[in-house]
């Protein structure tokens, strides 16, 4: 797991990091939840310590994330705390110089916790209002393994809620245990109300459940980095121009690649296939966006004109807005 203080930054990491925080681009791939630090926690419950907090914050692989995350999730018992996790993101991309975020808000598992979805929207959407810097679209996230049932629920609060910003809907979870094919009229559905269509895919699971990801319609593709396994994947994405939304510390952190010297980003972009870069749950993952673009140079060796690149893609690859 690679830890990141800005404290202990030699000279050319520091310029690399001033180069990267100047550069105008987005965040196109974050959990709202995953991004709570445990101080935005204790602030929410002031009887958890920060011990506390940081012994559940630990996992082992992709099955002990998950449950890491629900553990979190659980925590956000209220509008008001998912208002605050809200106030604390966009000032921590206000740090980074992020003019534009497409956040995720795990709707299926606030419908799990058997809590109302709208109040939350209206609340984030309230709270991002007073950045008004920063624009942000929502994606409303169903869980994969809950099934078609809970994602129609889902979907249904997206397209009511898209006056508040709700611009994409997505799905999550586990790969393994919810293949994409149930989702396929929900997402036809979505599309046909406007929205936009993302879909993790191909983060633990092969090349099939991209291209399951790709019949249902999915414009972005959330990880997708074992589409590497598939030549004609490959081609496929790049010539549809089709992102992958790439998150090399959460690989890593989750086991999805055993490190960060393995992973493939590096050989997706010589392939052509379009990457955008992102965090997903930054403060499970000890990243931000800075650090991912700063990864991007100092492990995978892109130069200052792809890191450009990059943060240009951040912005080309936003979904439309409505507002
Ligand atoms: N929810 C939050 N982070 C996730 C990830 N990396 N994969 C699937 N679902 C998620
Ligand atoms: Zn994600």
């Amino acid at each position: 797991m690679t830890y990141y203080s800005g404290e202990h930054l030699s000279d050319r990491e520091t310029s690399t990091q001033e180069f990267v925080r100047s550069l105008a681009k987005a965040e196109l791939h974050i959990h709202l939840e995953g991004s709570v630090q445990p101080e935005t926690l204790r602030e929410i419950h002031p009887s958890l310590t920060l011990d506390e907090i940081r012994a559940n914050f630990h996992y082992n692989g992709f099955a002990g994330f998950l449950k890491t995350y629900v553990w979190v999730t659980k925590q956000l018992h209220s509008p008001e705390a998912y208002a605050l996790a809200t106030r604390r993101l966009l000032e921590s991309f206000e740090r980074q110089n992020v003019s534009y975020a497409e956040v995720t808000l795990s709707a299926g598992v606030i419908l799990w916790k058997q809590e109302k979805l709208e109040p939350v929207i209206e609340a984030i959407a309230s709270e991002a209002r007073n950045f008004p810097h920063i624009r942000v679209g929502w994606i409303l996230d169903a869980i994969r393994q809950f099934g078609a049932e809970q994602a129609a629920r889902v979907f249904a609060v997206a397209r009511e809620c898209r006056m508040l910003g709700v611009v994409a809907i997505g799905i999550g979870g586990d790969e393994e245990r919810g293949p994409a094919s149930w989702f396929e009229l929900l997402y036809e559905q979505a599309r046909a109300a406007g929205l936009g269509l993302t879909c993790h895919a191909g983060e633990v699971a092969g090349p099939a459940s991209v291209w399951d990801a790709l019949r249902i319609g999915a414009q972005r593709i959330g990880h997708g980095i074992r589409s590497l396994e598939d030549p004609n994947l490959l081609s496929f994405l790049r010539d549809r121009d089709i992102p992958l939304e790439v998150c090399p510390s959460s690989n890593v952190c989750t086991g999805a690649v055993p490190s960060l010297r393995e992973h493939p980003i590096r050989k997706l972009w010589d392939a052509g296939v379009p990457v955008v870069l992102g965090t997903d749950d930054p403060a499970l993952f000890h990243t931000d966006l800075l650090h991912e673009y700063t990864l991007a140079a100092d492990i995978f060796g892109f130069s200052r004109e792809e890191l450009k690149q990059l943060a240009a893609n951040s912005l080309l690859y936003r979904f439309p807005q409505r507002q």
